[in-house]
């Protein structure tokens, strides 16, 4: 619900257990950030912006106007005019000058949540949500600036956007927009983050806040493997169930920058939005920019309650399409299986195989285009090989769909080689500084997706190969970063909006594709997982994880992507051992377990593997069918971190309904003459009983806890004892049923 108290001049924005609350304050109207956190029963904390404190308000005390900015929890600050804190906006207006302060013009309070042009964003219908739009303005520069505020009515989420326009005679450029800001009292943070790299995607960090700029930001055009568009400010005390938690999240799959600074008065502002580096937005008049959505969580219930409310939003709110709710097909993508090593025999031998151990889809990875046989060449020649292909894709689409499974491909759009006939043809083609030799990574260039001939040119080979064929599955890959950040085909004084521009378009593809093949299944990937964000989420309903898949590595990376996205959106496979990435040899039956926690599938040649893993296929795809509504649609908890622990990993799902639970617990390493481990089960019913069997026991060699009866109340209060495995990377599924 949203407020407004006209006689206090103050907004009440309520979820479910959280209030927000904004301020009009003095003759100027300025916009301060009065609360966030636990909701409030009455609208009566103005006095939270100090304006009866020294160095008061302007219109009481114009001679330190400078300090008054410096000291005021702005709603949106901006930067130049007198805070020397870094704000969230920055213009160079058309004489060169530099510098903006926003004050209140009118507000709109409506049902529903507007989309937002261009760009994903969450949806709610008019009784699901409702939208605080507060125009703002900067009469100098001739700026009008709306900031969009949604509340959830079923998650405790706030969702925040900016729109910025040129309302004046001139034009000017945007050099800064972020989208979203919390000034606040720093009450001994902890700043939560996460980080990684190339196959190691995704891991948390936590640490202590201090005085001055601290910040998670990416600059390579996507939100990466190394830094991920997230940032929590959590009390020192807060830990998995209790404590508070603020976050922020961006539904954006470029450059992004959140960062949380402490100033000499102890406030603390959390901001998030678009990296300022190498952006500059050319506003003509009467021309919009709109900024990308950022979603706010605020929680009293630790992690455990941050997670519940991102994953909520998420699956209602986020992600869309014909699979969003339903069972995805077990798939086998044929990469660790063969790499750019195939023909059709060879790939139908894999689908053969696979067919009879009851996987449902296969999938083609990279190679079967052009030349290409290595990463070296062919990107933009979306043409079928045919002399690896032979009789082309629909022959191979056909005999696989003769075997009953669906077929799915791998495309990399948004990249070209130097040897491929798309860069004989068009080599401006290519983001690249003109004059300049572009520097290569992985012997390939990126597109200049700010062109739209560019767009349409690779979209359209797209379409024609999803034509050609029954294909039911696209993985959209991405496996290099941007640089050399330029364009033959934007004007000089718009070269500052190429990050962004090429970001838009992404979007324009997706959305084209999405729309065009409305039954595809879509899957984002880029050189593993580093484009896991919600913008992505939007288009596709599962994003590849991680090019990890050892069962432990995975521990790591799976936990940190559980932290904000539901399970049902991890891309996760069964992959050969030793594992191709970091040579461990762990149990097929654990790497099952594992993969579990996501997506499901298989990146193997089956036909290579040993005999007895190939024979607990059909159990695992089972398990999968077994379990997979579960794991879609429960809610995740996570019971322990074998990141913090270094011992054993545990996590949990339970069904809405509180009926049905599973417990996937992994042990990493096996340890001598030790009792029985106690873990607290969380989320069931208090008053109901619950068989539990260890639904996995293929090395469990005594086993106490099996087909017993337990209330969830001595579950979750108690615990349940869970006997040492036998051997190093075992795990175990253990199965909650009401009774
Ligand atoms: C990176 C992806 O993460 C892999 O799964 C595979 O598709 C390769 N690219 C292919 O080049």
């Amino acid at each position: 619900m949203i407020t407004y108290n006209k006689e206090a001049r103050t907004f009440k924005l309520d979820t479910p257990n959280t209030t927000y609350m904004i301020g009009l304050v003095d003759e100027e109207d300025f916009v301060g950030h009065i609360y966030y956190g636990r909701k409030l029963k009455e609208n009566d904390a103005q006095y939270l912006l100090r304006t009866e404190e020294a160095p008061y308000v302007p219109s009481k005390n114009n001679r330190e106007r400078c300090s008054f900015y410096d000291c005021f929890p702005f709603e949106y600050p901006s930067d130049g005019i007198g805070d020397y804190r870094e704000g969230c906006i920055n213009v160079r207006t058309a004489s060169g000058h530099a510098g903006c302060m926003l004050t209140y013009v009118s507000h709109e309070i409506m049902e529903g949540k507007p989309a937002l042009e261009g760009l994903p964003a969450t949806f709610g219908a008019a009784d699901e949500c409702a939208t605080l739009k507060l125009i703002c303005e900067d009469k100098y520069v001739g700026m009008q600036v709306e900031l969009l505020y949604t509340v959830f009515y079923d998650t405790d989420v706030i969702t925040r956007s900016v729109r910025v326009t040129n309302t004046g005679a001139q034009h000017f450029f945007l050099t800064k927009v972020y989208s979203a800001c919390i000034d606040m009292d720093n009450r001994n943070f902890d700043m939560v983050s996460m980080h990684g790299s190339w196959a190691r995607e995704r891991h948390i960090q936590r640490k202590t806040l201090g005085y001055g700029l601290q910040n998670v930001s990416s600059i390579r055009g996507v939100s990466s493997h190394q830094d991920h568009p997230f940032l929590a400010l959590v009390d020192k005390s807060t830990t998995q169930e209790q404590g508070e938690v603020y976050a922020m999240n961006f539904v954006y799959s470029g450059n992004f920058r959140a960062q949380a600074e402490v100033s000499q008065f102890d406030y603390v502002r959390m901001s998030m939005g678009i990296h300022p580096e190498n952006f500059c937005w050319k506003l003509d008049c009467g021309e919009s920019f709109q900024a990308p959505e950022v979603v706010m969580v605020y929680t009293d219930k630790g992690f455990d309650g941050m997670t519940a409310a991102f994953h909520r939003l998420y699956r209602k709110h986020l992600i869309r399409g014909e699979y969003k709710d339903k069972k995805r097909p077990v798939l086998i993508n044929n990469w660790e299986a063969t790499y750019f090593d195939f023909d059709t025999e060879k790939l139908l031998s894999i689908a053969r195989e696979a067919a009879k151990l009851g996987i449902e889809m296969f999938v083609l990875d990279d190679g079967w285009f052009g030349r290409r046989n290595g990463d070296n060449c062919a990107l933009g020649d979306w043409q079928v090989n045919e002399t690896k292909l032979k009789g082309g894709l629909k022959y191979l689409v056909d005999e696989i769909n003769q075997l009953g499974m669906k077929f799915g491909i791998w495309f990399e759009p948004e990249m070209i080689s130097a040897d491929s006939d798309l860069y004989r043809a068009h080599p401006d083609w290519t983001i690249a500084i003109p004059g300049r030799p572009a520097s290569e990574a992985r012997q390939q260039f990126v597109l200049d997706l700010s062109r739209q001939e560019v767009v349409d040119c690779i979209y359209g080979q797209m379409a024609s190969v999803l034509r050609s064929a029954n294909v039911e599955y696209v993985k959209w890959d991405m496996n290099r970063h941007l640089c050399d950040l330029g364009s033959y085909g934007l004007a000089d004084d718009r070269q500052g909006e190429l990050f962004h521009r090429y970001v838009l378009a992404l979007y324009q593809m997706q959305d084209r594709l999405t729309k065009d093949f409305p039954h595809l299944l879509l899957e984002n990937c880029s050189s593993g997982g580093a484009r896991f964000d919600p913008g992505m989420l939007y288009y596709s309903p599962q994003i590849w994880c991680s090019d990890d898949t050892d069962a432990i590595e995975r521990l790591a990376i799976q936990e940190g992507t559980a932290l904000l996205y539901p399970l049902s959106t991890i891309g996760a496979h069964v992959s050969d051992c030793p594992n191709h990435i970091v040579g461990r040899v762990t149990p097929f039956e654990t790497r099952g377990i594992v993969a579990l926690a996501g997506t499901f599938g298989y990146e193997l040649d089956v036909t290579k593997i040993p005999q007895a893993d190939r024979e607990r296929i059909p159990a695992q795809v089972a398990m999968y069918h077994q379990y997979n509504d579960l794991v879609r649609e429960g809610d995740y908890y996570r019971i322990a971190s074998y990141s913090q622990n270094h011992e054993y990993d545990c996590w949990q799902v339970v069904s809405a309904d509180q009926s049905q639970s599973l417990v996937t617990y992994v042990q990493v390493l096996s340890r001598a003459n030790v009792k029985s481990r106690c873990i607290r089960l969380k989320g069931l019913a208090e008053d109901r009983y619950y068989k539990v069997e260890t639904t996995s026991v293929e090395f469990v060699e005594e086993d106490s806890i099996e087909a017993k009866v337990y209330s969830g109340d001595t579950l979750m209060k108690a615990g349940l004892l869970i006997s040492e495995l036998r051997g190093d990377f075992r795990a175990r599924l253990i199965s909650l049923t009401g009774v």
